[in-house]
């Protein structure tokens, strides 16, 4: 059999590609284009609840934040790897990020504007990223795939304790409860473009899902989110920003409103409230580091008995 036979079998048995295997440069290429996305998602989103970390209400939250915003720190480090099996190189990466010639999550070019976002981001962002990554524990490329598990075990412990740390502002002050319903406002819609544009307005959806990448549609995705969350949205005592909300008994989940797919495809494209501010930091970030990368690259070298 042909290396393209051999892929075109094992993705039919829904079996794994793994690294050594012959594939489609398409399927090389979109792989490397969403495990980067992913990845840079990752390293960005530390952003915005990191810069809570200093001014956490308590120690056991800020220990919390502290071990949530590693986590992700970690995720990255984790997808990054694993875009390297396809012979990507880390530090190429970083440069197209940086330079905009790669994406990363809309989700993270909003501000975080009390402690909260905080909560918000942990039961609302960190929610719809397992509602998107539970099935890519299943996708054909078996490096992303297994990193998906740990990531995603991560996350719900993410989403728990946002969720807990609402539940306990929501017992709190009129004013406590105020600032819960005024994140919920403002993180619910770019919640729902964390899933992508409509199906019918998605150019990689097609392929991906015949390659067994994808799952699910990111339709199916945004409903799946939405038919979990709005009981916890009751449960929690807070207004999900969308009058056409409301249940359908016929098809047994919720109708919901439309997203602003303008908003999602400004933000895409670098004019969103915070994205400046967020790769400058990314920028700065990846500039002052390099030292560190130079001096562990020499020393790996002299261990290796390599001529510096
Ligand atoms: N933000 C930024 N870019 C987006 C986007 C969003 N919300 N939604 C779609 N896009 C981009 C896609 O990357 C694609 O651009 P490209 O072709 O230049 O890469 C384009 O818009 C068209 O969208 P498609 O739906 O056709 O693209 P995909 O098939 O790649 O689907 C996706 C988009 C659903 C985000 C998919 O890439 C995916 O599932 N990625 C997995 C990783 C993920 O979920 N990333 C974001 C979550 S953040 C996170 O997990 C951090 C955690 O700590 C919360």
């Amino acid at each position: 059999m042909t290396g393209e036979e051999v892929f075109t079998e094992t993705i039919a048995r829904d079996q794994r590609v793994e690294p050594r295997d012959w594939m489609p440069d398409g399927y090389r290429k979109t792989m490397i284009r969403q495990i980067a996305q992913h990845a840079h998602s990752e390293i960005i989103g530390m952003q915005p609840e990191g810069e809570w970390i200093t001014r956490a209400p308590s120690l056991r939250r800020k220990a919390i934040l502290l071990a949530k915003v590693q986590d992700e720190a970690g995720h990255g480090l984790y997808l990054y790897s694993a875009a390297e099996t396809l012979g990507a190189d880390r530090g190429d990466l970083t440069r197209r990020l940086i330079e905009g010639r790669q994406k990363y999550s809309s989700i993270f070019n909003y501000p975080t504007l009390s402690f909260a976002d905080v909560g918000v981001i942990g039961w609302l962002v960190d929610g719809a990223a397992i509602c998107n990554q539970v099935p890519l524990c299943r996708s054909s490329y078996g490096p992303y795939a297994r990193a998906m598990i740990r990531i995603c075990k991560e996350e719900s412990f993410h989403q728990r304790q946002g969720y807990e740390l609402l539940l306990t502002m929501m017992g709190g002050t009129q004013a406590q409860r105020d600032m819960v319903q005024d994140a919920v406002n403002r993180w619910w819609w770019p919640s729902l473009m964390m899933f992508g544009p409509p199906d019918d307005r998605s150019p990689n959806s097609a392929q991906s899902m015949a390659w067994k990448i994808k799952r699910h549609s990111n339709d199916e995705l945004r409903r799946r989110f939405v038919d979990m969350t709005v009981p916890q949205a009751e449960a929690l005592g807070v207004t999900l920003p969308d009058p056409e909300l409301r249940w359908n008994a016929e098809r047994g989940s919720y109708d919901f409103g439309t997203p602003d797919w303008a908003e999602l495809s400004r933000v895409i494209s670098g004019d969103g409230p915070c994205n400046a501010q967020r790769i400058e930091r990314r920028r700065r970030a990846d500039e002052d580091g390099a030292w560190v990368r130079e001096a562990a690259a020499a020393h790996a070298k002299k261990q290796m008995g390599i001529p510096a």
